[in-house]
């Protein structure tokens, strides 16, 4: 690690054009800092960038111009960009690619070969399966699994290289709610335990409420940006923009008398949900 840098990932007027005749600037000028350890989310509409960010920041693609510094080092300056992705970065996407015909075990093998002998491949393989709770799974091939099941073992082989940073492009997507949730709360404690640091991105508004920061873009910008809170200031957000909560800051009378309030401590809730932060969640 970079003791000079204080971000994981820092990037400095990020832009990426596509195509020659009419551009489409799917990023454009974009500056983001990521601190060691930060498990952050990316949401926003269809084709406002959020992939191809991920794509530059995981060395996948090429900026236009701007530049990517991943630990404080410009990632256009790092010679050999395949060992980089193998060693720095865990890609978790959608459709989690596993491989058919090789069971869990091998197929979170599959980045270890080629800097690890099959001892150390087979017993840090069996250690991450563990880890994401399919201990009694690994033999089994990818149509022998759920979709959850298949989710989590991609999330074992993203971690297979011990990576810093792990880019997770909508990986809930293609899940049910409640495995959805518990891909997330996996992905919350191997953050917490293991301070790898996630760049996620989703269209789900319940896995970006478990992160610690919601980035939102849109054509090509981060437009907008929150940092969530405790569980309690979440409430107190959810509350002041539900119907009772704009009413308490409105001081409709009829809201007085149905919670029962005096004027003083009605104006105690409201100096309460006044605070809590405008949100987008
Ligand atoms: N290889 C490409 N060639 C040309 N245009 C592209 C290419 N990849 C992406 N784009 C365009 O760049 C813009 C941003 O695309 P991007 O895939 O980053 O969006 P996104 O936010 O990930 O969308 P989604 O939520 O649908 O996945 C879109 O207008 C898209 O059409
Ligand atoms: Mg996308």
């Amino acid at each position: 690690m970079n003791a000079a840098s204080e971000f994981l990932v820092e990037t400095i007027n990020l832009t990426r054009i596509y195509g020659d005749g009419e551009e489409i600037r799917a990023l454009d000028e974009v500056n983001l800092k990521v601190a060691v350890g930060e498990l952050v989310t990316v949401m926003g509409p269809s084709g406002s960038g959020k992939s191809t960010l991920l794509n530059m920041i995981g060395a996948l693609d090429k900026p236009t111009s701007g530049q990517v510094l991943i630990d404080g080092e410009d990632l256009a300056q790092i010679q050999n960009k395949d060992q980089f992705r193998a060693k720095t970065v865990g890609f978790m996407f959608q459709l989690h690619n596993l491989i058919p015909t090789l069971t869990a075990k091998e197929n979170v093998e599959v980045p270890m070969m080629g800097h690890l002998g099959m001892s150390e491949r087979r017993k840090r393989s069996r250690e991450l399966l563990e880890l994401v709770g399919l201990a009694d799974r690994m033999d089994h091939l990818p149509n022998q699994l759920s979709g959850g099941q298949r989710q989590r073992v991609a999330v074992a082989r993203s971690l297979a290289n011990k990576p810093l940073l792990v880019l997770a492009d909508e990986p809930t997507g293609s899940l049910d709610s409640s495995a959805g949730q518990a891909l997330m709360g996996l992905l919350r404690d191997l953050n917490q335990s293991q301070r790898t640091t996630f760049i996620v991105v989703t269209h789900d508004q319940s896995v970006a409420r478990q992160t610690n920061r919601v980035l939102v873009m849109e054509d090509g910008h981060i437009v907008r940006e929150d940092i969530i809170g405790s569980p309690m200031e979440e409430d107190l957000k959810m509350w002041r923009y539900s119907g009772l909560g704009r009413r308490i800051i409105r001081e409709d009378e009829e809201t007085e008398l149905t919670l029962g309030l005096s004027k003083s401590q009605l104006r105690a809730v409201q100096e309460l949900l006044k605070k809590a932060d405008n949100s987008i969640l």
